[in-house]
């Protein structure tokens, strides 16, 4: 039985602290009375240690939206494993936005390197994957979301794989009011997410890895995803900004229960 797990991904919103604390009050008592599942909130970094202490006295954990591989050095801009480590307990590795921007730090060789990093630190990644609308029209989604997976943990042991997180996050279906039907993301989880594990690391691994949908989740739509069998959860960017995300993450549990 795998845990759920729901993380807000706030993105670049919220990075004051002024209005991160405002919000992280409002949900917080409510939210960490909603049991049997993990909650996750990542903000940005100008907040990150703000709202780990307004939520240190609470079950709720902190999650930072990216870092480098490197642990220390030139790098200006950057943060490292190192400097989250202590911070917070979870990292997003590999988002579509950062891999759409480009360059040498989001290719999925630096993202197998960013996920050995975190493991290193004791930090547990939660590793993106999803085609774009090209791809997934022209029939590619499986081969596409399975070779990132492949390359994403290649050269780990099945029980560092075991404690990562994976969110499968269609980019077409990201901020765009148009979510993937529960049936299609359960497809994807199964036929490309954890057959890729289970050929890579074996089907105990493959059946204990926590994968998320996100794209487009809603307090509407959560129900169905997280009636499906291989969906454990989501990772939730625009409306984890509404108070009602409480809301969101109490459907979620309830519908998980219920499978
Ligand atoms: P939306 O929930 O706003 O579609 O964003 C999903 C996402 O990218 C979470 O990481």
């Amino acid at each position: 039985m795998r845990r759920p797990i729901l993380a807000a991904n706030w993105k670049m919103n919220l990075g004051r602290a002024d209005e991160a604390l405002e919000f992280v009050r409002r949900i917080r008592f409510p939210l960490s009375e909603i049991e049997g599942a993990d909650r996750v909130v990542c903000p940005p970094f100008t907040v990150l240690a703000a709202v780990a202490e307004g939520l240190a006295p609470t079950p709720i954990a902190v999650g930072a939206q990216n870092m480098h591989f490197e642990d220390k050095g030139a790098h200006t801009g950057e943060i490292s494993a190192a400097m989250l480590a202590g911070l917070c307990r979870y990292v997003i590795l590999g988002h579509s936005e950062r891999r759409a921007a480009g360059g040498a730090l989001e290719t999925d060789a630096a993202i197998q390197r960013k996920v050995k990093t975190a493991l290193a630190r004791d930090l547990t990644p939660i590793v993106c994957v999803g085609e774009n609308l090209a791809q997934m029209e022209a029939g590619e989604t499986h081969a596409w979301v399975s070779g990132q997976i492949t390359s994403a943990f290649e050269g780990l042991s099945a029980v560092q794989v075991a404690r990562c997180v994976i969110a499968y996050e269609p980019i077409w279906a990201i901020g765009t009011g148009r979510a993937a039907t529960p049936v299609d993301a359960n497809r994807v989880i199964a036929l490309s997410i954890r057959a890729s594990l289970a050929e890579g690391f074996g089907e105990e691994v493959a059946q204990a890895v926590r994968v998320q949908y996100g794209g487009s989740v809603t307090v509407d739509n959560i129900a169905d995803f997280m009636a499906m069998p291989d969906i454990d959860g989501a990772l939730v960017g625009g409306a984890s900004l509404k108070p009602d995300y409480v809301d969101l993450v109490r459907r979620a549990v309830e519908a998980a229960g219920s499978h």
